[in-house]
């Protein structure tokens, strides 16, 4: 018996030391920093105009080259084509890995073939790439858990439910009007956030506590291609013109994601509401710092805090480890079916951030000082 606990703690101490040996990656020459002795790594990232692919994109960059890697970071401002010959460039100028966020996750067959047939490993971050079996692993978050963390965010400032979802003691009966957006349709996390969302807004759209006045419940008629803010605020526009006229109100507003909000939140500027007793609770996700200013003022009640250094760790490692000829941890091998197969993923969870612990999840981890958020 005795023996056998020896062993097994033998066991897993050689396997703690493989994992950190894993997880600690770097070149062969030592990883030193940025000295680029571990090769080129390609990184695409999909667009500067948004604040959190600049975070995500700094951070995968200074990692890998603290670990030895020489970096190519791209970004191809949403444009298809753009993304498609900058990874056809890492390519040629004979990057060892890629590390992908992709606009459109069905768009990069092709260009990920001559990445498989140069035998260069792919990492989707963030977003799946799909249709395709040339990529290797997926970093990323628990997509589905985020979309019901944007659903009870939204039933808690209505005062429905606490953070985790349970429902509150003496709750309103509402009924509440509530509008609903989705991401962009050609991301395959959209749907995941959506179902996300729908799942645990319908029982009570079901017992009328909420009610979609414009009936636009179908993901089609809620996405928002390229996830872009100002085609949300002409919806949320053409929503309270065809919907709220008639001098009703809007008491909330599901948002897949910060930029979307802050449309809404213009639109519903505009059309004359203004932060008070009326104004609806709306929710977000990225914590970016224009968005976590205007959860201090009250304009947005939630964002979806996703830090982006850990996901950044999580894709520098994958890199790592497959250039170390290691296999790389994953923690979901079922769930991320991109058409043509299911990815092996390594999820990490978020957090919902309100008004109340914006100092505690944000504040204290380092992600955005006190003095920007004030600023
Ligand atoms: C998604 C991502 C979200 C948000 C959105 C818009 O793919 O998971 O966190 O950033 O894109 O950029």
């Amino acid at each position: 018996m005795k023996i056998k606990t020896l062993l097994a703690g033998v066991a897993a101490g050689a396997l703690m030391v493989s994992l950190a040996a894993c997880s600690s990656g770097g070149s062969s020459s030592g990883g030193d920093s940025g000295s680029g002795d571990g090769g080129l790594i390609g990184v695409a990232m999909p667009t500067k105009s948004s604040e959190r692919w600049i975070q995500d994109g700094d951070a995968v960059k200074s990692q890998l080259e603290d670990q030895g890697y020489t970096v190519d970071l791209q970004y191809a401002e949403d444009d298809i084509p753009t993304q498609v010959s900058q990874i056809e460039n890492m390519i040629t100028k004979g990057a060892k890995a890629l590390i992908v966020a992709s606009i459109d996750g069905t768009t990069l067959t092709s260009v990920l073939q001559e990445a498989a047939d140069n035998d260069i490993p792919v990492i989707a971050y963030d977003r799946l790439i799909r249709d395709t079996e040339n990529v290797d692993y997926y970093a990323s978050f628990d997509n589905y858990k985020v979309g019901v963390q944007q659903a009870n965010s939204v039933l808690n400032g209505l005062g429905l439910v606490d953070l985790e979802g349970k429902a509150t003691d003496g709750a309103p009966a509402g009924p509440f009007n509530i509008e609903l957006f989705a991401g962009s349709p050609d991301d395959n996390n959209a749907t995941f956030f959506w179902n996300g969302a729908i799942d645990t807004l319908q029982p009570y759209i079901d017992k009328k506590v909420l009610v979609v006045k414009s009936g636009q419940e179908a993901f089609e008629q809620a996405a928002t291609l390229r996830w872009d803010g100002e085609t949300a605020q002409k919806r949320m526009e053409n929503l309270l013109t065809s919907t709220y006229s008639d001098g009703s109100k809007v008491n909330a507003v599901l948002s897949p994601y910060d930029g979307i909000s802050r449309g809404i939140i213009s639109a519903l500027t505009d059309a004359g509401y203004s932060v008070g007793a009326e104004w609806p609770v709306i929710s977000g996700q990225d914590a970016e710092l224009d968005s976590v200013k205007a959860i201090e003022s009250g304009e947005q009640y939630a964002t979806i805090f996703k830090d982006t250094r850990n996901l950044a760790k999580v894709a520098v490692d994958m890199a790592s480890a497959l250039l170390e000829g290691n296999e790389p941890e994953t923690n979901n091998t079922t769930d991320y079916d991109n058409g043509t197969k299911v990815v092996p993923s390594y999820l990490l969870e978020s957090q919902i951030v309100v008004k109340d612990n914006i100092e505690d999840v944000l504040v204290k981890s380092g992600y955005w000082t006190e003095d920007e958020i004030k600023g």
